[in-house]
């Protein structure tokens, strides 16, 4: 389940966020999360599995435009398609709203993209 990002998930929230390849510094880590918190276009959204949160996604809201511009998932639960499912609710909560990446988080989102689309043509 996707929970929307609150401050009692500050450290949780960085941890993930530091699995990306461009957050491995401390003092962009917290700059980035400030982002998140201060600026209504940038949205965070944490993955919940039983009392556990396991994944991030930060989007930020241009015009009709989701940006994905951070996706992460816990290294003991990748590979279980968490990462893809992910992708697939955010897309549900603005059906008006087209999925797309940054440079950073391209290669996996034009995946999830050929599988949602792929998901499609079968229904
Ligand atoms: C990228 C990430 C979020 C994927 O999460 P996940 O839950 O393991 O992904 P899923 O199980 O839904 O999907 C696995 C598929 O994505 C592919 N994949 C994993 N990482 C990928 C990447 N960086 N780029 C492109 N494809 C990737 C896998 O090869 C696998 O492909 P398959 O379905 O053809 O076998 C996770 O690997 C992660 O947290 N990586 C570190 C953070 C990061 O680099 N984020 C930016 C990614 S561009």
């Amino acid at each position: 389940m996707l929970c929307r990002y609150k401050k009692a998930f500050e450290k949780i929230a960085m941890g993930l966020l530091s699995f990306m390849p461009d957050q491995k510094d401390l003092k962009l880590l917290q700059e980035t999360i400030r982002q998140y918190e201060t600026d209504p276009n940038w949205q965070l959204f944490l993955w919940k599995q039983e009392d556990d949160f396991i994944g991030l996604v930060g989007v930020e809201i241009a015009d009709d435009e989701w940006i994905v511009r951070h996706i992460s998932v816990d290294p003991s639960h990748r590979g279980e398609g968490l990462g893809k499912e992910m992708v697939k609710q955010l897309s549900k909560m603005d059906m008006d709203c087209v999925i797309a990446a940054c440079d950073q988080t391209a290669p996996f989102i034009q995946k999830c993209k050929a599988m949602l689309e792929e998901a499609d043509k079968e229904i």
